[in-house]
């Protein structure tokens, strides 16, 4: 078993205990509080949240939006307690959203619908550390909210293309909106990056012969019923409106009247985040995972070299550039860890220039998982967050789980059918140069149960993996400035069978170089953890509790049986959690709502390191 000695975690103790309560806990040493909850005002102070469910769309437009997930501080310039938090709304909770007698009904006003698409998106909000601590300030001219109706622009290869254009939109370059914005980058020009995963749940009437709605799911949604009310949601009314979401968005947080950019260089796919590093020759590089089973991992290297002394050079770094697709060898390279390699997706490789599906590079980014199928990519285990070490350089991934993977199709980087808890693969690119086309890899970790199954067992998971720190389900992914990992998870909290004793969703910490992993963090009832960023003097962290109270097999999860939604959705919801009220009663309650965690040390010493 790996050893305790870790000097990077010496300012924290044993992992703390598990639980099933409506409440977070976290290490002794640590004080946290609650903040930013779904629902209170934000581009207007009197646009406040209503217990009952009864907020109106054009309230909910100017209010925090639901389900926060990835975020980041962007602090004013020298300033250590005030910044641009930007923050991620990946998708809203129906049976929260509404008032109770919401459910059932026979069909979907615009209202209703538009409610639920101002709860997506981002929301950018002035933050400051007051006697108080850190809050959003009262009124700000930087308060903003981006939603699933704000005007954005396609740039890039791909931008104006016929299957970028709609009846409303005929140039192809100007859509409405950002949605299921999952996790985030950050560029070294100060933009945030917001990644749109899941949007194929928010179309109806797919079309089941079109070979490309079924490689991305497109198909009749995830229950919003959207395409009822209004009709670039309806497939068979708008065909090409679902080509305009799967991508990586750019914003400027600093500017508020700027349009935000879908940037097409990056591919069409259900993006998890973009982790964003620059080659040895100043190319910026994005790694990017496809978060649904059997997805695959890529990385993008812009042609032009980011210039650090001309800020006006480096605002479309990011339309220029090339794909690569990862494969994950059973290679030995000699040196401890197997052989990997990036597969260019272009036209310039003859695997996809020979395909007639695809006669442009433009077709490559749109449709970019059926390029991945034929450059001879990994099906991962459902690739989530990717971090990269602050001075390695080293990468690393969580794939979080896949329940339908079969024995007779593991392979080096996936070895477990069906894989319940997940894993944690890292590599070091050739060269240790971001823009190699060959890099080595490892695991990390390989989460599994040592209560239920002896340690030789793979399904007890690696040798870090402990009775004391299990756990299931790696998403949520970041290393702080002292180099420490920082491991979020999002997976089955029934603390039964295959989970026993592993509770709540939590976060652990831990040190790259000796393996080990202590538990930080637990979290309240029906959530998962993520979302982090730190101060920029170290001395607070910011995590994200999204769904608090989201029953287990919830309509919005990938992969959900249609047939099964109208059951769940005309069941009374289960308010089996009031949180953030339940603990912080400061908060209003009467449903459960997304927060944000503010946590520092009681002593507020830096240990997060200073940037
Ligand atoms: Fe939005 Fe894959 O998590
Ligand atoms: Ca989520
Ligand atoms: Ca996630
Ligand atoms: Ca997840």
């Amino acid at each position: 078993r790996v050893s305790n000695t870790s000097t990077l975690l010496a300012p924290f103790g044993p992992s703390i205990p598990t639980h099933s309560e409506d409440r977070v806990t976290v290490m002794p040493g640590f004080k946290i509080r609650a903040i930013l909850p779904w629902g209170d005002p934000l581009t207007h102070p009197n646009a406040h949240f209503k217990p009952d469910g009864s907020n109106t769309a054009a309230e909910q437009a100017q209010q925090i939006g639901d389900n926060h997930d990835g975020m980041h501080l962007f602090p004013f310039p020298g300033k250590s307690d005030e910044g641009l938090l930007a923050l991620n709304h990946e998708y809203t909770n129906l049976e929260y959203l509404y008032p109770a007698d919401f459910l059932p009904q026979a069909t979907l006003s615009e209202e209703k619908a538009n409610k639920a698409i101002a709860a997506h998106g981002v929301s950018i909000i002035h933050l400051r550390r007051g006697p108080n601590g850190w809050d959003k300030v009262p009124e700000s001219r930087y308060h903003r909210r981006i939603t699933g109706a704000t005007p954005c622009a396609l740039t890039g290869p791909a931008a104006g293309h016929p299957l970028l254009q709609t009846q409303d939109d005929p140039s192809g370059r100007l859509v409405l909106g950002t949605l299921n914005n999952c996790a985030h980058g950050v560029t070294p020009w100060g933009t945030y990056l917001t990644c749109e995963e899941n949007f194929n749940g928010y179309f109806g009437n797919g079309n089941p012969n079109d070979p490309m709605h079924k490689r991305y799911g497109i198909a009749n949604g995830f229950g919003y019923r959207w395409h009822e009310a209004i009709p670039r949601f309806d497939v068979a009314r708008t065909p090409n409106e679902p080509n305009r979401f799967g991508w990586v968005v750019e914003i400027d947080p600093f500017d508020p009247e700027s349009t935000p950019k879908k940037r097409t260089a990056l591919g069409r796919f259900k993006h998890e985040n973009a982790a964003v590093t620059l080659a040895k020759d100043g190319r910026v590089v994005v790694y990017m995972g496809d978060d649904e089973r059997f997805e695959y991992l890529y990385k993008f290297v812009s042609r032009k070299p980011f210039d650090p002394t001309n800020p006006e050079a480096n605002r479309d770094l990011l339309d220029d550039g090339d794909l690569f697709v990862a494969e994950f060898t059973s290679n030995d390279t000699g040196n401890g860890r197997l052989l990997g390699r990036w597969h260019l997706l272009s036209r310039a490789n003859p695997k996809i220039a020979s395909d007639p599906r695809f006669p442009t590079d433009a077709e490559v980014l749109i449709f970019t998982r059926a390029a991945a199928d034929v450059a001879g990519a990994t099906k991962m285990d459902r690739p989530e967050w990717i971090a990269i070490h602050p001075t390695s350089g080293e990468v690393f991934v969580t794939l979080t789980n896949n329940s339908k993977r079969q024995a007779d199709a593991v392979d080096a980087a996936n070895p477990r059918a069906p894989n319940f808890w997940g894993q944690i693969v890292r590599w070091q690119e050739a060269g240790n140069d971001a823009a190699a086309t060959e890099f080595a890899w490892d695991f990390f970790v390989i989460a599994g149960n040592p209560a239920v199954y002896p340690e030789t067992d793979p399904r007890a998971g690696s040798i870090n993996v402990t009775r004391e720190n299990m756990f299931n389900s790696p998403d949520g992914l970041a290393f702080d400035r002292m180099g420490r990992l920082w491991i979020q998870t999002d997976g089955n909290y029934s603390n039964r069978g295959e989970f026993a004793g592993q509770g709540n969703n939590q976060m652990l910490v831990a040190d790259p170089n000796t393996g080990e992993i202590r538990r930080f963090l637990v979290g309240p009832s029906g959530c998962e953890i993520t979302g982090i960023t730190f101060s920029p003097d170290g001395r607070t962290m910011f995590i994200n509790i999204q769904h608090p109270g989201e029953a287990e097999g919830h309509p919005r999860a990938p992969g959900f049986p249609a047939e099964m939604l109208n059951t769940v959705l005309n069941q009374q919801p289960t308010l089996f959690s009031d949180w953030p009220h339940s603990q912080f009663p400061e908060i209003t309650g009467g449903r459960p709502r997304s927060a944000t965690l503010v946590i520092e040390r009681e002593d507020g010493a830096p240990i997060f390191g200073a940037a």
